[in-house]
């Protein structure tokens, strides 16, 4: 009897592991399927929005309250405390280039607390309250630069061996390892400041079916995880961008109605959905940000929303789980998500070999995005996407596709300050 037990689960490990290798993604673009995206502009009970107004009163606030019950998940009701301390500070950091703080920010609610250190370069000796570029880097925030001054984070981190970090803890070697990613003082240079959060502060990025990390200061009595349509990790990255968000609207040095909200692959899905859901952010900046960020679920091209709930099964709510499989029942599509930023600028990255992000239906979510950009106005994209190195940055929905892979780099920034001069009023 045990006998046949074992080889029946065999057998079942067997088929699952075959169908697991079967799966390949989809780059054909005559194998993408045909597709209806849902409607933008006509709301739930079928009136049409005419006007900025209609969108905002009516439209708007449905298609939000859809990506939080389908995809990103809410953010659980309930007030929490915060605090901030100012760790460091040293007005001639980069050899006088930057002033540079360290604030340590604490989130305190049914007795336990996440902290989070936001690191801050501001351009030295300007009087003016300054643009601030803000997002998550993935190593810690002593990546970012070679910077001695930046404290190592003391949170959990991904071993890597070619740092030396093999116990989850961060170390001197990997300082300044991830500067390529983050050309400080160019940002500096021009007039803007960076302020930057290691993502794992708010929640390790591994499923531990939400043990760590913020969500379990808004269990209520007896529960151990998320509601089906409450926050998965990418609402709750989203959320600690808001809460570093509050902390600069009282920091005179920093103009809060020019503060940009960047990220970069998993964190440029994170620097949507924090655009989306807080309106305080004035720009919008998505890196290769594919799959659940602006590139066309239905298109199912690269990565699919299938994929990356079995990889990630962390980052979503679980109803979006439900959709794995009937994607063109979605209520929503990642368009509506780039809609939601009108009318503030919102720049999309594509690169040109990242195809598992698939760069078209990043494109496409721009192009359709286009109706409620021009309920306040004017906003054209061409139909089909410009060529490799040739950005589009005078329409309030900017793009660029670059050459290379999945990366974001010095020509990617310079791409986000040029836009940001431009419709920053800078
Ligand atoms: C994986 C994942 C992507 C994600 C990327 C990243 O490739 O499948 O969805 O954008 O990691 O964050 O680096």
């Amino acid at each position: 009897m045990t006998r046949i037990i074992l080889i029946a689960c065999f057998m079942v490990s067997t088929l699952a592991c075959m169908q697991e290798k079967a799966w390949e993604a989809n780059y054909d673009e005559s194998k993408v399927p045909q597709y209806v995206l849902p409607e933008l502009l006509v709301s739930a009970d079928g009136s049409v929005m005419e006007t900025a107004d209609d969108w905002e009163s009516i439209r708007r606030t449905e298609i939000l309250a859809l990506f939080e019950q389908y995809v990103y998940g809410r953010v659980p009701y309930g007030s929490c405390t915060q605090s901030n301390e100012v760790l460091k500070h040293e007005q001639h950091a980069l050899d006088g280039l930057a002033d540079r703080r360290e604030i340590k920010i604490s989130v305190d609610r049914n007795d336990r607390e996440i902290q989070f250190n936001l690191l801050v370069y501001l351009p030295a000796g300007t009087d003016a309250p300054v643009p601030v570029f803000m997002g998550y880097n993935f190593d810690g925030n002593h990546t970012i630069h070679p910077d001695t001054g930046i404290l190592l984070t003391d949170s959990w981190v991904k071993n890597k061996d070619e740092w030396s970090v093999t116990n989850n803890q961060a170390n001197e070697e990997s300082r300044g390892m991830k500067a390529r990613r983050w050309p400080v003082n160019m940002i500096l240079e021009r007039g803007y400041g960076l302020a930057t959060i290691y993502y794992g502060d708010i929640d390790p990025d591994y499923h531990d079916d939400f043990q760590n990390g913020v969500h379990p200061l808004f269990y209520g009595p007896g529960q151990k995880m998320p509601e089906k349509d409450e926050w998965g990790s990418i609402a709750a990255w989203a959320w600690g961008l808001s809460r570093a968000m509050d902390y600069l609207e009282t920091w005179e040095a920093v103009d809060p109605s020019r503060v940009i909200v960047i990220g970069h692959s998993r964190l440029g899905k994170t620097s949507l959905w924090a655009g989306a859901s807080d309106q305080r952010f004035s720009m919008v900046v998505s890196n290769n940000s594919g799959c659940g960020g602006a590139a066309l679920s239905r298109r199912e091209f690269g990565e699919t929303v299938e994929r990356i709930n079995t990889s990630f099964p962390h980052w979503f709510c679980r109803n979006f789980h439900d959709y794995n499989r009937r994607v063109d029942e979605l209520p929503v599509d990642q368009h509506m998500l780039i809609a939601l930023m009108a009318p503030r600028p919102v720049y999309i990255a594509s690169a040109a070999e990242d195809l598992w992000a698939d760069p078209k239906g990043e494109y496409l979510s721009g192009i359709h995005a286009a109706p409620v950009y021009n309920l306040y106005h004017p906003t054209v994209l061409d139909t089909v996407p410009p060529e490799i190195n040739v950005p589009l940055k005078k329409s309030l929905i900017g793009y660029h596709i670059r050459s290379g892979g999945h990366d974001i780099t010095r020509y990617d920034w310079e791409q986000f300050l040029d836009f940001a001069d431009l419709h920053l009023n800078k």
